[in-house]
């Protein structure tokens, strides 16, 4: 009989700190997003939400802790290995939807692709079609509307099946009607290939989708409230 394996959390953090200059930002956050698990991140502004982001995506090495991606760490890979994992493992939406203004829809959704192993066309368009955008596949993104731009960025964010998205405030500039499609498309394609979400909100409605709850306050990770944890 094979041996019984568990598999490890999609993304894990172990005691992350990290600072601008004299500036210590991030105090030894852990945290960890199991396959397919939806977990929002919540807290106030300038609590080092999008710092923590950057340093999970591999955009950034931490000063000091760990990230690992599907039981691999990432923070001791070199800039370009980690590049290419990124590409493969994790997926991105940002408030703005950095998509490449030069490329059409359909190339920026190969995008992650092209880095990775395999430009997969058939794939990618699939994805447009399931964001409703399969008709535009062909323009620039420089002529679809912000809720449109930041559809196509759900697409390129889960073309690769990466094994975690990471989503700052990906439906901060769009309108209530737009959020809620854009959460729905982001969270029901992630939920289907077993993605890992964790998801940076000040979004109530939003945070409501999520399996469980996290707080940053001041750079550490608070106690989980209502989650069976001891309260004093
Ligand atoms: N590149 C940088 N250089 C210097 N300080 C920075 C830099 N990036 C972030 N900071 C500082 O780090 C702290 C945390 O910023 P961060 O952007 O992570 O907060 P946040 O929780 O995402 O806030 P918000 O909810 O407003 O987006 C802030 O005090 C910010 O000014
Ligand atoms: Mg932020």
């Amino acid at each position: 009989m094979p041996p019984v394996t568990f598999a490890p959390p999609a993304l894990e953090a172990r005691a992350v700190v990290h600072g601008f200059g004299e500036l210590t930002v991030l105090h030894g956050v852990s945290l960890a997003v199991s396959p397919g698990e939806v977990v929002a991140l919540l807290g106030p502004s300038g609590s080092g939400k999008s710092t923590l982001l950057h340093l999970l995506g591999g955009l950034d090495v931490p000063r000091g802790g760990e990230v690992w991606w599907a039981g691999e760490r990432a923070d001791t890979l070199g800039t370009q290995a980690r590049s290419v994992r990124r590409a493969g493992r994790v997926g991105l939406i940002f408030q703005h939807h950095y998509l490449l203004e030069d490329l059409n829809v359909l190339q920026n959704v190969q995008v992650p692709g092209m880095l990775g192993a395999l430009a997969d066309g058939g794939r990618a368009l699939a994805l447009l079609e399931r964001v409703g955008l399969g008709h535009r596949a062909l323009d620039l993104p420089g002529v679809l509307s912000g809720g449109e731009r930041q559809r196509v960025a759900v697409a390129r964010a889960l073309a690769a099946r990466p094994a975690i998205v990471l989503a700052d405030e990906p439906t901060g500039s769009l309108d209530r009607a737009n959020a809620e499609r854009v959460a729905e498309l982001m969270l029901g394609l992630a939920r289907e290939q077993g993605s890992g979400v964790l998801l940076v909100t000040h979004d109530e409605h939003l945070a409501a989708h999520a399996d469980r709850t996290l707080h940053l306050l001041d750079g550490r990770m608070q106690e989980a409230v209502g989650m069976g944890a001891p309260t004093r």
